[in-house]
């Protein structure tokens, strides 16, 4: 059977869902590679290296492949081309791609969306939401100090003493924690927030200081944020205003899964930042956690410098193409039955990892609010002898 690694078509996509690295995980398992020419260059993989990792390079690597992997979902004409029954997946952004989900949903695709792949344990291999997170949360530090015309750490010299920068990180999920422990490592002195409850003790392991505003904690489904009222979205930035001017550089990391970004920082508040100071806000794509923040810009607002992140993992392909592969790794093993001619991509419709991250399956949407989204509410069910609302006079 052949797993097919797909060239990125996104534009200014530079990583790879397979590396070379790890071909041989996939081929151990029974598996024939094929690659598009080129689909590893933004991450600095030449075609060689995957020909000698034991792939085959060609053009037509798609065609009859049993499982098409990528980072970003495969465009419209290339769904369209595939037989039924051939999987894919990559990260599927569903509430964005209703016309793509119609034509995997039309063109029998089983399609599985790294996005939606449960965070349970057993799961935390497949987290490509936590993989590309660490990343961008690393990356987010460095812009940050990159930014910043000062030092990050104090320096004590015989020509006078340099205080550290001072930096606040607000939302302290994977990409949050990452940032607080790059920019600790880089000596700056970190406060961080974050609304729910188990974060201040994670802030505080990271050798931050937790910012306490005194507001009620905001636990969701699953350990993630709820969202907040406006009321409640107001007094939080009033109490971290005084934070904010006081920071050198600001790091925003905020999001509500499957909703637009919270925003938590005024421009107003902005304003009140100090000459030289940054912010770098990684949720610019998702409506910004910083008003007037511009995804893949970096914009004047008062004495700041603020840069908007885009596809922020695509950044550092190398590591975030390592990590994502293994994800697609640990999830094509997951779903890979073993039998004496070798193994056959079989996933179990009965195991949750699975069935939650499936989005098209059989000419059916199985992802119920992608389905209710295109289709319109589920039929009632009417049991023998019954009549449906419409029928009855
Ligand atoms: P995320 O990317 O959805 O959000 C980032 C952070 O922003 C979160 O910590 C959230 O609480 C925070 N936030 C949301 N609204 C906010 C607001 N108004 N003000 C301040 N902060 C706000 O979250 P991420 O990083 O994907 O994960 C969050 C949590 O999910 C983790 O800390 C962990 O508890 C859990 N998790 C579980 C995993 C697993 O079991 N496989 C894997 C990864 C995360």
């Amino acid at each position: 059977m052949k797993i097919a690694v797909a060239r990125e078509t996104r534009e200014g996509e530079t990583r790879v869902a397979m590396v070379p690295e790890l071909i041989g995980k996939l081929t151990a398992l029974g598996y024939r590679l094929a690659v598009e020419p080129g689909a590893g260059e933004g991450a600095l993989h030449s075609d060689e290296e995957y020909a000698g990792a034991g792939a085959e390079v060609s053009d037509d690597a798609l065609s009859d492949a049993a499982l098409v992997v990528s980072v970003g979902p495969l465009d419209a004409a290339t769904v369209r081309s595939l037989p039924a029954g051939t999987a894919t997946m990559s990260f599927l952004p569903v509430n964005q791609s209703l016309d793509l989900v119609a034509d995997l949903r039309d063109c029998g695709i089983t399609s599985f969306a790294m996005e939606l792949v449960p965070r349970i344990s057993r799961a935390q291999s497949m987290d490509a939401l936590s993989s590309q997170a660490l990343v961008a949360g690393y990356r987010s530090a460095i812009v940050a100090a990159g930014l910043l015309r000062s030092f990050f750490p104090l320096n004590m010299t015989a020509a006078g003493t340099v205080p550290p920068a001072q930096v606040v990180v607000l939302g302290a999920g994977v990409a949050g924690l990452q940032a607080i422990a790059t920019a600790k490592r880089l000596g700056a002195v970190v406060k961080a927030y974050d609304v729910r409850a188990a974060a201040a003790e994670e802030i505080r392991s990271m050798g931050a200081q937790s910012i306490d505003l005194e507001l009620e904690t905001l636990e969701g489904a699953g350990g993630y944020a709820r969202e907040m009222t406006e009321d409640r979205a107001q007094r939080q930035r009033e109490l971290l205003a005084p934070y904010i001017a006081a920071a050198d550089a600001l790091i925003t990391t905020a999001a509500v899964p499957g909703r637009q970004a919270p925003m938590l920082v005024t421009a107003g508040m902005v304003e009140q930042m100090g000459p030289g100071s940054v912010v770098v806000d990684l949720a610019a794509e998702s409506g910004g956690n910083v008003e007037g923040s511009v995804a893949g810009q970096v914009v004047r607002i008062g004495h700041a410098q603020v840069w908007g992140g885009a596809n922020v993992p695509a950044q550092m392909p190398g590591p975030a193409s390592r990590l994502y592969a293994q994800n697609i790794v640990n999830l094509v093993t997951l779903m890979t039955a073993q039998s004496d001619e070798g193994g056959t991509f079989a996933p179990d419709f009965d195991d949750e990892i699975v069935v939650g991250s499936c989005v098209t399956h059989d000419g059916t949407i199985r992802h119920e609010p992608t389905r209710a989204a295109l289709e319109g509410p589920a039929a009632p069910e009417v049991g023998p002898g019954e009549t449906t609302p419409e029928e009855r006079p």
